[in-house]
C-alpha cells in the first residue's frame, strides 16, 4: 500500500492563542488529526519564536500555553506526533546541511526579509539595519522542520506559501546536488505541498478587521464564561436599533456566530437579523453558542495549564516519537554528505541505485482504502511532484495521466490539466512537473 500522506503543522510560541486561531487553525487541524488515512505532526515551533522575540518567559509561557490549548481541545498524542521543536536536535542539524546548499539569492527574494529591508530603506537607514540572521535564515529552518520528516502537506495561510516553495527548492537541490550519494542509502527528501485551506473562514476581530494579535482585537480563547460574555458584548457593532433590519453578511457578529453555530443555528440567525434582532440579544445569542463549544475544553484546559509538568512529559515522550521516526534520515543523510566515521569508506554505488538516480520520472496509479482512485507524478528519485486529486473511476486517471505525458513540457497545454488533476488551491512545482512530463514524452516517443 502507498505511504500514508504526512501532515505538518508548526505554531510559532510566541502569543496567547485567540478566536481566531481556534477556528482558522486549531479547530481544523485536530479535525484533520482523526483522519486514518493520514499521519499528522504538530509541533511548537519555540526556534522560530526566538526570531521574532527576546523575552524568554513569554517563549515559555507560549509554549505551555499552546500546548495545553492543542491537548485541550481534543489533540490526542498518541495518534500523533506532537513535539517541541527544540527538542529534536536532528533540526538545527539539518537546517545547517540545508543552509550550505541554500542560495543566498533565493533568501534575498524571501518577502519578511525584503519587507525589512525596504523599511530601513524608506527610513534612509542601512539596509540591513536590525535585522539578524535569524530573520534571513527563517525558511531554511522551516524548512528543515519540513523536510526531516518527508512532510507530503504543509497546511498554511498564504502568507506562508513563499516559504513552502522555497522548502521545496531547497529539498530539491539538496537532492540533485547529493543524489548519487543519497541513492546508496536510498534517501530523498519528499517535496512539500502548501495546503491552503481556501474555505476555512479569517474570523473578524471586536473592530470588524481580520482577527489579528497586529490589531489588538482578538478575543483570548481561554477566557472564564463571564470575561468571554464581556468580551463578545464589546464588539463593534453599527448603531442600527432592535427591529430594524440588519445584513447578516456585513456583520462580525454573525460572521463569529456562523463560526460556532450548526448550519440551522445560522439560517434561523440570518432570518433573525433580516427581521430586526437586536444587537443585544444577538451577542447574547453568540456568547451561548460559543460558550457551549468551548466550556468542556476550557475545563481540561484549566486543569492542564494547572499542571506543566504533565504537559513537559508528554511533549518528551512525543519528541522520543519523532526522533525515532526521523534519526534513520539524518544518518543517511550525513553519510551522504560526507560527515562520516574515518573507517567507513565510501561503498562503490550499487548497480540499482545508480539506475534509480538516471530512472525516468513515472506515472503511477493506485486505488486507496476510501475506494477512491489516484495518480502521482514521481521524479527518477522517488520524490513525488504531483499528487492527484480523488477520483471516482480509474478511466479518469488513465485519461488524465495519458494527457499529461502527452502534453510534456507545453505549458500551455499542462496548466489546464493540473488544474483538473489537483485539489483546488494546490501549489505546484509547474517548472519541475514540466520538466519531468518532457523528459517522459521525450523517452515515450523514442520508443515508438
Ligand atoms: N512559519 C510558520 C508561521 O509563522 C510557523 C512554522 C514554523 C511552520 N515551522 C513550520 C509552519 C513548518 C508549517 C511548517 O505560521
Amino acid at each position: 500500500m502507498a505511504d500514508k500522506r504526512r501532515i505538518l503543522t508548526g505554531i510559532t510560541t510566541t502569543g496567547t492563542p485567540h478566536l481566531g486561531n481556534y477556528v482558522g487553525a486549531i479547530r481544523p487541524a485536530i479535525a484533520a488529526s482523526r483522519r486514518a488515512d493520514v499521519e499528522s505532526f504538530y509541533f511548537l515551533a519555540d526556534y522560530h519564536a526566538l526570531i521574532k522575540c527576546g523575552d524568554p518567559a513569554r517563549v515559555q509561557q507560549s509554549t505551555l500555553e499552546i500546548a495545553a490549548t492543542w491537548l485541550a481541545c481534543g489533540l490526542d498524542p498518541d495518534k500523533v506526533f506532537f513535539y517541541r521543536q527544540s527538542d529534536i536536535p536532528e533540526i538545527p542539524e539539518l537546517t545547517w546541511l540545508l543552509t550550505c546548499v541554500t542560495a543566498k539569492g533565493l533568501l534575498n527574494r524571501a518577502h519578511a526579509y525584503k519587507a525589512a529591508v525596504d523599511q530601513n530603506v524608506a527610513a534612509g537607514e542601512d539596509a540591513d539595519a536590525g535585522i539578524t540572521a535569524g530573520l534571513y535564515m527563517y525558511p531554511v529552518l522551516m524548512a528543515a522542520d519540513i523536510l526531516i520528516f518527508n512532510a507530503h502537506e504543509v497546511p498554511v495561510g498564504r502568507d506562508q506559501i513563499q516559504h513552502l516553495e522555497m522548502a521545496r527548492d531547497v529539498g530539491q537541490r539538496f537532492n540533485h546536488l547529493y543524489a548519487e550519494h543519497l541513492a546508496v542509502n536510498g534517501a530523498a527528501f519528499t517535496l512539500p505541498e502548501a495546503r491552503i485551506e481556501e474555505n476555512v473562514a479569517t474570523l473578524p476581530g471586536t473592530d470588524g478587521r481580520k482577527m489579528s494579535k497586529s490589531y489588538d482585537n482578538t478575543i483570548p480563547l481561554w477566557l472564564s464564561a463571564k470575561e468571554l460574555k464581556k468580551a463578545i458584548l464589546g464588539i463593534v457593532t453599527d448603531s442600527r436599533a432592535p427591529g430594524e433590519p440588519k445584513e447578516a453578511d456585513a456583520s462580525n457578529v454573525f460572521a463569529l456566530y456562523q463560526a460556532f453555530a450548526s448550519a440551522e443555528q445560522t439560517a434561523a440567525m440570518r432570518q433573525a437579523f433580516a427581521d430586526g434582532i437586536g444587537w443585544g440579544e444577538a451577542k447574547q445569542a453568540l456568547f451561548a453558542c460559543v460558550d457551549a463549544e468551548l466550556a468542556q475544553p476550557r475545563a481540561r484546559y484549566e486543569a492542564l495549564i494547572a499542571k506543566p509538568e504533565v504537559i513537559e512529559e508528554r511533549l518528551l515522550a512525543g519528541a522520543a516519537k519523532a526522533r525515532a521516526r526521523c534519526a534513520p534520515l539524518i544518518e543517511k543523510l550525513r553519510w551522504a554528505v560526507g560527515v562520516r566515521k574515518l573507517t567507513d569508506r565510501a561503498a562503490p554505488m550499487r548497480a540499482s541505485a545508480v539506475a534509480a538516480v538516471s530512472a525516468l520520472p513515472q506515472i503511477k496509479s493506485y486505488r486507496e482504502t476510501d475506494g477512491k482512485f489516484y495518480f502521482k507524478l514521481t521524479d527518477g528519485d522517488g520524490a513525488v511532484l504531483l499528487q492527484s486529486r480523488a477520483f471516482d473511476a480509474p478511466k479518469d486517471v488513465g485519461r488524465l495521466s495519458a494527457a499529461l505525458i502527452d502534453a510534456g513540457d507545453d505549458a500551455t497545454a499542462l496548466a489546464g490539466l493540473l488544474e483538473q488533476s489537483t485539489p483546488p488551491g494546490t501549489v505546484l512545482s509547474v517548472e519541475t512537473i514540466r520538466a519531468a512530463l518532457g523528459r517522459l514524452k521525450a523517452a515515450k516517443d523514442r520508443e515508438k
